[in-house]
C-alpha cells in the first residue's frame, strides 16, 4: 500500500476478472500500437478498438487482445466497445481538416465509459497550452494564443476531466512506427538524401517522446488509479532543438544535413492549394516556440522516470526506416 487511504494505486477490476480490463479506442494508431503490448505484458485484459477490422487484425492478431471494430462516434457501437471494461483509453487521432470531430468523439467515449461504469483516460498533446514558453510549462499553465486546434484540445480535456477522467499530455512523437510524426518525416528525408523541410523554428528547443517510452509511461498511468481526475505532462527524451537532433541523426546515418525552415509566409503561399497546410497554419505558432514540459508531477507519482536517450532512439528509428525501404 502506498498512501494513507490504504490504496495500492493500481486500478482494480470491476469487470469480474482478476485484473482490470482496458479498452483502447484508436488502438491502430501510433500510440495504440505501443500502449497495447505494454498493457498485455502487465497481465491486463485488453480490447482493441478502431473502425477498421482489417487494421486491427494486421496489428493485433495473435496478441491476445480482443478485437472489436466500432465507430466510437455512434452510440451503440461505443457502448459495445466499452461494455464490461474498467477503463476506456481514448487515443483517437484525426486529420487536421477533421479536428472539430474530436469534441463529439470525446463526448461519445466519456458517455459510453460512464454507461459501462468504466473510468476514462485521454491521450492528448501539449497543444492545449498554445505556444510554449522559454521555461518549462506545468499542468496549471493556462492556454495562450488563438489557435482553434489548441482550444479544441482544451475543450476535449475538459470533457474528460469533468467526468473524473485522466488526461495525458504528450510531446510530439518519433520512433519506429508508421504513425504521424514530424520528426520521423524529417528523418525519412534525411535518410533518403533529401533536404529536410522543417515547419516552424528548428532552433526552438522542443521535447519529443519516443513511441516505446510513450507506450510504457502511458501504461503505468492508465493502471494507476491516482492518475484519474487530473492532467499529467508526460516526458519525452528532453528538450533539444530540431536542428541538433537532425544533426545527430545525420551523423548516425553518415549523411550531410540540408535543412530548410518553412516560415509562416511560405505556408500562406501554399495554403490555397493544400488543405493540410491550410489547417496546419492554425497551429504553426506552436512550432515556432519552445516546447518544454515540467513533468515533476508525473515523477512524483511514478518515481524517477527513465526515457531513452536521443542517440539510441534516433539510431533505432533510422535502422527501422532502413529495414522498411
Ligand atoms: N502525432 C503526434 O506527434 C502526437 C503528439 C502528441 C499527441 N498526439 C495525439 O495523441 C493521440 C493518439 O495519436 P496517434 O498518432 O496514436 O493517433 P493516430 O495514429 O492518428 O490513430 C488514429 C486511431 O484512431 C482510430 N479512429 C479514428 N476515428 C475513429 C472512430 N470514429 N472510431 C474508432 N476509431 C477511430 C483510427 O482507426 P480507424 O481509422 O480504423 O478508425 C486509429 O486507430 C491523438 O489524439 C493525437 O492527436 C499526437
Amino acid at each position: 500500500m502506498d498512501d494513507e487511504t490504504g490504496r495500492t494505486g493500481q486500478t482494480k477490476s470491476t469487470a469480474g476478472g482478476q485484473g482490470p480490463r482496458v479498452a483502447v479506442f484508436g488502438a491502430t494508431g501510433g500510440i495504440g500500437r505501443h500502449l497495447v503490448p505494454e498493457l498485455l505484458a502487465r497481465g491486463v485484459e485488453v480490447r482493441v478498438v478502431s473502425r477498421s477490422r482489417e487494421n486491427l487484425e494486421r496489428d493485433f492478431a495473435g496478441s491476445g487482445a480482443e478485437i472489436v471494430a466500432a465507430d466510437i462516434g455512434e452510440r451503440e457501437a461505443a457502448d459495445r466497445a466499452a461494455e464490461g471494461c474498467d477503463v476506456v483509453v481514448h487515443a483517437v487521432g484525426l486529420p487536421a481538416e477533421a479536428f472539430e470531430r474530436h469534441l463529439p468523439l470525446a463526448r461519445s467515449t466519456v458517455d459510453a465509459a460512464d454507461r459501462a461504469g468504466a473510468r476514462c483516460f485521454l491521450v492528448t498533446s501539449y497543444w492545449s497550452y498554445g505556444p510554449g514558453d522559454d521555461g518549462a510549462m506545468s499542468e496549471v499553465r493556462a492556454r495562450t494564443g488563438d489557435s482553434r486546434m489548441s482550444e479544441v484540445r482544451e475543450e476535449q480535456e475538459r470533457i474528460f476531466l469533468e467526468e473524473g477522467g485522466a488526461v495525458a499530455r504528450l510531446p510530439d512523437f518519433f520512433g519506429p512506427d508508421p504513425g504521424f510524426s514530424l520528426l520521423n518525416d524529417g528523418l525519412e528525408s534525411l535518410a533518403g538524401g533529401d533536404t529536410v523541410s522543417w515547419p516552424g523554428d528548428p532552433e526552438a528547443p522542443r521535447d519529443f517522446v519516443y513511441y516505446p517510452d510513450a507506450g510504457r509511461l502511458l501504461a503505468e498511468l492508465v493502471l494507476d488509479e491516482r492518475s484519474y481526475g487530473e492532467p499529467w505532462n508526460v516526458p519525452g527524451s528532453g528538450a533539444e532543438t530540431p536542428r541538433s537532433l537532425l544533426e545527430s541523426a545525420a551523423r548516425i546515418a553518415g549523411r550531410e544535413l540540408r535543412l530548410r525552415r518553412i516560415r509562416r509566409w511560405m505556408a500562406y503561399l501554399v495554403a490555397p492549394f493544400d488543405s493540410e497546410v491550410r489547417a496546419f497554419l492554425d497551429i504553426m505558432p506552436l512550432y515556432e516556440a519552445p516546447v518544454v514540459l515540467d513533468c515533476s508531477k508525473l515523477e512524483g507519482l511514478l518515481g524517477d522516470v527513465e526515457t531513452t536517450d536521443y542517440e539510441e532512439a534516433l539510431s533505432a528509428t533510422l535502422d527501422w526506416m532502413e529495414a522498411r525501404r
